[in-house]
């Protein structure tokens, strides 16, 4: 199915990710939106590109413990643990909403073993609903959440079993901040079949109480994600952008600290074609439909005809 053409949003902002045409680029991030049809109270899904699903585990998991989120300065610092329903669950109960939900549906996937990786995402491959399968080895909340995705060799070996596994979805790939080598791990995804790259999930963080002297998070770290993070994730996404993903053709969805359509502008002359927004949500649940707005403003004084002639666009 094809939802370019949603009600009263402007062609200019069409644009293409990895097969998908989105009616345009803001993308809603993992983790932040329920699983399919949760923002559907706050706004008409067909307004926004895509929705991403909580990443989903081969068990379901409980989570962590409380307090596991709590707000940092310019942002929040979450410790969910990957609390989903399991994959089965996922497969009867919410894969049957996306057809029908107005727009498309990334399914995020996690695991503990690249059996696991394997075993969710040929499972959401397979089931038919959904078009695109956002591999999640950046989650800084479980104690294996990052291991996959720590260097470019382990990366390559859980791409070289999942990239078998998944026929029908396109594959998009998501890092952490705080990688020692961004264009390396980028290299490595697209090397091992990423058809995109997702830039970036939350920052390894901590905050400590000072009058109990405990850690505010039960499980003592989480990720900080919001305004805080997003400078970094600009220069992450224009240098993978500039040196590895605009030869290879592989499309970039930058997350990070996205408020305001200037934020998603700058993500896009950096490099970006899809935009996530996670922590404004929790801020604004209708704010994705202002960023909107803003881009098509954006692009028409930019006095371009689409807004993808503007990704990458930044003066060199
Ligand atoms: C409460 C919360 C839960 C999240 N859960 C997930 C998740 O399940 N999978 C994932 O890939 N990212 C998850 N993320 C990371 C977001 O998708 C996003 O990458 C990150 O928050 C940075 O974007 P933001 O600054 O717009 O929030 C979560 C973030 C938050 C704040």
């Amino acid at each position: 199915m094809c939802y370019k053409y949603a009600v009263g949003i402007p062609e200019m902002l069409q644009t293409s990710l990895a097969g998908l045409d989105l009616c345009n680029p803001v993308i809603a991030a993992a983790g932040t939106c329920g699983y399919v049809d949760a923002l559907a109270d706050a706004m008409p899904l067909s307004s926004i590109g895509a929705i991403t699903t909580k990443s989903i585990t081969r068990e379901p998991r409980p989570g962590s413990a409380p307090w596991r989120i709590i707000p940092a300065r310019a942002g929040m610092l979450n410790a969910i643990g990957l609390a989903n329903m399991g994959v089965a669950r996922f497969l009867a109960e919410e894969a049957p909403k996306v057809r029908g939900c107005g727009t498309h549906v990334i399914a995020s996937v996690a695991g503990h073993t690249i059996d696991d990786y394997v075993a969710v995402a040929s499972a959401v491959d397979s089931c038919g609903a959904f078009r695109a399968i956002e591999l999640n080895v950046s989650c800084p909340n479980t104690s294996t959440g990052r291991h996959f995705g720590a260097d470019p060799a382990t990366l390559r070996e859980v791409l070289a079993a999942v990239r078998p596994a998944v026929t029908h979805c396109a594959l998009f790939v998501k890092l952490a901040p705080d990688m020692v080598d961004p264009v390396a791990m980028a290299d490595a995804a697209i090397a091992s079949g990423a058809n995109a790259l997702t830039l970036c999930n939350t920052m390894p963080a901590m905050a400590i109480d000072v009058a109990t002297r405990q850690p505010r998070l039960s499980r003592r770290q989480g990720g900080l994600s919001g305004p805080a993070i997003h400078p970094i994730v600009v220069r992450i996404v224009h240098d993978v952008y500039a040196r590895v993903a605009r030869t290879a053709g592989v499309p970039i969805i930058a997350i990070g600290g996205v408020f305001s359509w200037e934020d998603a502008a700058e993500f896009i002359l950096a490099g970006a074609t899809g935009v996530g927004m996670g922590t404004a949500l929790f801020v604004d649940p209708a704010s994705p439909m202002r960023v909107v707005r803003g881009l098509a403003r954006w692009a028409r004084a930019q006095q371009v005809t689409s807004i993808s002639q503007l990704v990458g666009q930044v003066t060199q």
